[in-house]
């Protein structure tokens, strides 16, 4: 933790579900699985997908990011900088940011994409934090989008019943008494075999051999990740207590990334933490990537209270895994909610 006493408070929050329901149900006309099987190994009932031809990332991020500009009567010339996490990027290039930001009106900023898997949101919360920490900007949008049914192989029941679509954004701003109070972000590329989508990128770039062997969507030997997340997951955030004395009790809530319920039972666990302070949406988006942590924000807004312990926790491929904690910096049942609900 620095001595610098100015810390990047989250001072709003939005989020957008696309309105297509992929349920169990319709995945089990799919391919070979159930009900029973996907919620048993991943507690997921339902996700939602976006449809439409040349629809990308960046069309549910600027719903995420409208909400949240008109929410905090923002102007969208104020903000400085946009960090977009993504593993789905509306192009390989233009950076995803800088089309978002075209999108609503977003003129005095720089922007640029983060990826690291599903740890992309906790990586760039953190980089954002240290422009608002270093008195270099006083606006930093953090966006968290996915758009996984782009990379999704539906012939392949082990993945295509994990991954939904859906974004989130949130606003960091200096303040004296909230904010991200540390981080601890980690990686280890021994990971890279267990979970990657091997062509589109430099080493096997897209050919016609390459989408005939379908290397365009995700791999991923669930076995072996699921055996790393577990503990890495759990490791880093009790570690999180531990260097910072923190008890169960100082905890309000954990918004770990949205895997696996088993994955975020076992963290819950490890940090002693009473499942009512445990946030899950994975039962009604899956697993969204970079927009599972923004999202449960969204949800669960409303029970924040300004000066709550917020724990944030997230594993992905790489590997990459981290824990950032934060007070959280305003009372969410005063923000108007009717509008905005996903429920
Ligand atoms: O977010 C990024 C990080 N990713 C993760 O954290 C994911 C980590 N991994 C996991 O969450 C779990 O490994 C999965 C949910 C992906 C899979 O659960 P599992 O308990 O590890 O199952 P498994 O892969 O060991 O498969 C068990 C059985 C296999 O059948 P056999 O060999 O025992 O006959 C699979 O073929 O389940 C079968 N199976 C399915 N059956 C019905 C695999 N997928 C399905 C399916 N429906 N969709």
């Amino acid at each position: 933790m620095s001595n610098n006493p100015l810390r990047a408070a989250i001072t709003g929050i939005g989020g957008y579900v696309p309105d297509y329901v992929l349920t169990n149900e319709e995945l089990s006309t799919i391919v070979d699985t159930n009900d029973e099987w996907i919620v048993t190994r991943t507690g997921i009932k339902e996700r939602r997908i976006l449809k439409g031809e040349g629809a990308g990332v960046t069309i549910m991020a600027e719903q995420a990011v409208k909400q949240l500009l008109e929410k905090t009567d923002t102007d969208p010339k104020s903000i400085d900088a946009v960090i977009f996490a993504t593993v789905t990027p509306d192009m390989v290039f233009p950076a995803s940011a800088v089309i978002l930001a075209n999108k609503v009106g977003i003129t005095n900023a720089f922007g640029y994409d983060v990826q690291s898997a599903c740890s992309s949101f906790l990586y760039s919360l953190y980089t954002g934090a240290m422009f608002i920490e270093s008195g270099r900007c006083k606006k930093v949008l953090v966006v968290g989008g996915d758009k996984m049914t782009a990379i999704t192989n539906y012939a392949d029941r082990t993945t295509c019943v994990l991954f939904g679509d859906g974004a989130g954004a949130v606003l960091l701003e200096p303040s004296l008494e909230f904010g991200i109070q540390d981080a601890i972000l980690r990686s280890d590329g021994m990971g890279v075999k267990y979970l990657f989508q091997k062509s589109g990128g430099s080493m096997y770039p897209p050919s016609i051999e390459t989408v005939t062997n379908r290397e365009h969507f995700v791999f991923q030997e669930g076995k072996s990740v699921f055996k790393f997340a577990v503990t890495k997951m759990a490791d880093v955030s009790y570690e999180m207590m531990q260097k910072h004395n923190l008890e169960s009790e100082d905890i309000a809530y954990l918004l770990p990334h949205q895997a696996n319920k088993r994955i975020i039972d076992a963290t819950a666990e490890r940090m002693g933490l009473d499942e009512s302070k445990v946030l899950m949406n994975i039962q009604r988006y899956g697993n969204t990537t970079s927009a599972t942590i923004p999202l449960l924000m969204h949800d669960f807004e409303h029970k924040f209270k300004a000066g709550d312990n917020l724990m944030l926790a997230a594993f992905g491929g790489g590997f990459t895994w981290g824990s950032i904690w934060l007070k959280w910096a305003y009372d969410g049942e005063k923000v108007s909610r009717s509008a905005y609900k996903n429920e």
